[in-house]
Order: C-alpha cells, then sequence, then structure tokens
C-alpha cells in the first residue's frame, strides 16, 4: 500500500501552517481549547476567540473555577455551545481529579466530555509526540480521496476502513508535524471543492485524481431535505431599555444560553407566559440555520401587563447589551436585540 505520510512531512516544511497561536507549545491544556474550537469552525474565526479566551482562562483551573455563565459568554458566536459546557466540565474534572495536570494516558483523555477518538489523538500526538492516529473531516477527505473510498463515513464499515487508513499512515517519527502536515494539507490543498490537484504532491498516485472523481468523493451523507421549525421571541423590555431573558435548560439547543422567552404560538393558553405581557408589535422574521433545521424566529415587541410575576433571578435576567453582565447569547439572540435595543 502506497503511504502518503513521507510526502506530506516533507510538504508542510515549506507549505504547512507554523505560526497559529496554539502551535510551538506543548502545553496539553492549550492544545486542547484550540482543538476543541477547531472542531467545527474555521482557523480564521478561531483565532481572535482563542486569544480572548487564554487570555481569560490562562491555566485549567481558571477554567474549572468560573461560572458556565462566562464561559459561555466568551463562546457567544461560536456556536455548537455543547463545546463550550464540556470544556468546562473537562476542566473542573481536571482541576480536581488530576490536580489541574492535563492527563497524558489516552484512555483517561478521552473518558473527558467532548473529547472523542481523533481529538484525543490530535492533542496526544502535539502535545507528547505520543503516536495516536486522527480523522477529523479534513483527515477523512484526503484519505478517501486518496485510495478512493466508496461509502458515507458515517456507515460503520466505511468509518471503519479510514480509520485504519488513519492508523497505517500515521509514523513513528515526526507524530506531531505529520498530524499538523495532514490537516493543513486537507484544510488548504486538498479542499472540499476545487481541491488543487495541479500542485499537489500526492496526485501521481492519487486515485480520485487518476478517474476523476475528486467532485464525487469523498461520498457525503444521503441528502434529506432540513425542515423548517417556527417560533416566536418575546422580546420584553422594561423602562431602562433592558430586556428580559431566560436561561436556556442545560441540554439541548443553545444550551445554558439566555434567550428571550419563546412561544410556538401567539395565542395565550391557560398559565402561559403570554397570560403576563401585552403584545405590541409583530416585527420581521429572522432566519437561523442549524445543521439539523432551519429556524424561523418572529421576535414581537412586547412589555409586562399588570399580571406580570416578579422575575426570578434564577432563570430570568433583565439584560441590558454592552452591560457588564456576562453571559452567554446566541448569535440570533445578539442580534435581534442589537437590533431592537
Ligand atoms: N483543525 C483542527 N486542528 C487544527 C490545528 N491544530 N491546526 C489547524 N487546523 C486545525
Ligand atoms: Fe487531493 Fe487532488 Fe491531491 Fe488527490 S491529487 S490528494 S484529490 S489535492
Amino acid at each position: 500500500m502506497q503511504l502518503i505520510s513521507d510526502t506530506l512531512l516533507n510538504w508542510h516544511q515549506e507549505h504547512g501552517r507554523h505560526d497559529l497561536p496554539w502551535q510551538n507549545t506543548q502545553d496539553a491544556y492549550r492544545i486542547w481549547v484550540s482543538e476543541i474550537m477547531l472542531q467545527q469552525t474555521q482557523v480564521t474565526t478561531v483565532i481572535d476567540y482563542y486569544q480572548r479566551f487564554m487570555q481569560r482562562f490562562p491555566k485549567v483551573e481558571d477554567l474549572g473555577a468560573a461560572p458556565e455563565d462566562e464561559v459561555l459568554h466568551y463562546w457567544t458566536g461560536l456556536g455548537y455551545y455543547a463545546r463550550a459546557r464540556n470544556l468546562h466540565k473537562s476542566a473542573k474534572i481536571i482541576s480536581n481529579q488530576y490536580d489541574g495536570v492535563f492527563p497524558t494516558d489516552f484512555d483517561n483523555v478521552i473518558a473527558l466530555p467532548g473529547i472523542g477518538r481523533s481529538t484525543a489523538g490530535a492533542i496526544l500526538a502535539f502535545s507528547s509526540k505520543q503516536r495516536f492516529p486522527i480523522l477529523d473531516g479534513n483527515v477523512k477527505r484526503v484519505l478517501a480521496r486518496f485510495y478512493a473510498i466508496e461509502g458515507w463515513y458515517g456507515v460503520k464499515k466505511v468509518e471503519a476502513e479510514l480509520w485504519e487508513l488513519a492508523e497505517k499512515n500515521t509514523p513513528t517519527q515526526g507524530v506531531d508535524i505529520y498530524t499538523q502536515a495532514i490537516m493543513d494539507f486537507g484544510a488548504t490543498l486538498c479542499t472540499r471543492s476545487k481541491p488543487k490537484c495541479e500542485i499537489c504532491p500526492l496526485q501521481t498516485n492519487c486515485i480520485a485524481f487518476k478517474d476523476n472523481r475528486t467532485v464525487e468523493l469523498p461520498h457525503g451523507k444521503p441528502k434529506k431535505d432540513k425542515p423548517t421549525k417556527q417560533t416566536y421571541m418575546l422580546l420584553i423590555k422594561n423602562q431602562e431599555d433592558a430586556f428580559l431573558l431566560q436561561k436556556n435548560p442545560p441540554s439541548g439547543i443553545w444550551g445554558g444560553l439566555w434567550c428571550p422567552p419563546q412561544t410556538s404560538s401567539l395565542k395565550s393558553d391557560k398559565g402561559d407566559y403570554l397570560e403576563q405581557v401585552e403584545i405590541l408589535k409583530e416585527l420581521p422574521i429572522y432566519k437561523h440555520t442549524f445543521s439539523h433545521y432551519h429556524l424561523e424566529i418572529t421576535p414581537v415587541l412586547c412589555r409586562l401587563n399588570d399580571k406580570a410575576t416578579a422575575v426570578n433571578e434564577a432563570e430570568q435576567t433583565w439584560y441590558m447589551l454592552n452591560s457588564e453582565q456576562q453571559l452567554g447569547l446566541a448569535a440570533p439572540v445578539k442580534k435581534l436585540l442589537e437590533c431592537y435595543a
């Protein structure tokens, strides 16, 4: 079997990325935070968030000791907030059970909330040069093309086949450099659309290139249309121009973030929140897309009526934009508040 490791190691010397803020360190905490941010977010977006996050939480104990609202505040706009909640949970575990030292044993690392096989492998390769394969989106794409692997990664057999190729290609020497090399290669050369095959050092042996199948491979998930859901967000302002927000339950969409009260209908039912407000105006729909569905948000300007009960401070707050108060807001909520403040 043709291996790609030597070629990629050479390629990386000249063409890889060498000075991202989470590189040139062996501090597993710094590396871990970067890998979690980079799981679903592009390098260019991550850089600023990463620097602010590390400035506020320079050590794992700083993160473990922070309130969840503050951690989510620093994640506001990055999306996939379960990443931040898991990071926070894991930081507590590392502070309490590992004396603040990031574990170096694979089984202990993968047992932490939010860390899967690929992320555990990347952290250990970068921080202590332990030889573990990785298989993130970039690596899957490179391997699926180079070896022309048929089928979608969500199918167990295809996943196993890719892991086996990832394993075989991971070198014993220079695993940290190789790991960065294949990530960079996938992100900059063997890109999802328009891969730069004409300048690719793997071109001679790449089956997808030879068979003209780079558009087709890797095979994606069989497509289903995303459903569209609707919600009304009640923008309730008080006399100071602060909005009434509620904290979402810990799991589910926007878990732990703060949102205006929501309702699926504007017809009030006995005991529901609408009994406490007077509707002033329906505002234009705002659309947001999640990985699984589209959401159409109708903001509704309201004010509390004389049936309103006092704000329950554990779950509700009056929030003023640009105030000192640090809490997590989903990007569309932040936009709406800015728009109607
Ligand atoms: N994506 C995931 N991890 C990365 C890293 N260390 N550098 C660049 N892109 C990445
Ligand atoms: Fe990717 Fe094209 Fe290189 Fe094959 S030749 S590895 S498809 S960039």
